[in-house]
């Protein structure tokens, strides 16, 4: 495993829309363990590919939902060409950050639930169902995937005064 370089704005990788995996070598493998291995490190919640200079739908996410339980081990998920394909009415404004735009949080509206259906890193494939502050990352996650930025969402955004924690 190694770490990446998380690739920042203006950068125009984080701009373009990501291919979809058709091979899951032996590469797709060492890059997803780089993936969270750079994560943990940033300190992050969630990093998508395009955040370390590569064009393919993969994300990887880790994070513990029940926040009241400080025990509760944070859950990794790693997925491959994720797609949302179902998404509750109801919706949630709330701040973001991210690691590839340092210095800036916003508030975005995103989905409360939400269906991701993709491939799990050897290609099987897999069903999430996701709520609230999870829902949210992989919405943040999979926008990467398209070049989205929360910044392209955000109804405010502003310089944060303390760290942002949750970065993703
Ligand atoms: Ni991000």
């Amino acid at each position: 495993m190694a770490l990446r370089t998380i690739v920042t704005v203006p950068d125009p990788v984080l701009k373009k829309k990501a291919k979809t995996v058709t091979k899951f070598d032996d590469k797709l493998q060492q890059l997803v363990d780089d993936m969270v291995e750079t994560m943990r490190q940033a300190p992050g919640v969630g990093l998508a590919a395009p955040q370390v200079g590569i064009l393919e739908r993969v994300i990887v996410v880790e994070y513990a939902e029940d926040e009241e339980d400080e025990e509760a081990e944070p859950r990794l998920y790693v997925v491959i060409n994720p797609q949302i394909t179902r998404t509750s009415a109801d919706t949630e404004i709330a701040p973001e950050g991210c690691l590839s735009i340092p210095g800036l949080q916003g508030d975005v509206e995103r989905k409360l639930a939400i269906t991701v259906k993709g491939q799990n890193r050897h290609g099987q494939p897999l069903t999430l169902r996701l709520k609230d502050w999870t829902a949210r990352i992989f919405q943040h996650e999979i926008d990467h995937l398209n070049g989205v930025l929360f910044t392209d969402l955000a109804t405010k955004i502003w310089k944060p005064t303390e760290p942002v924690e949750d970065n993703v």
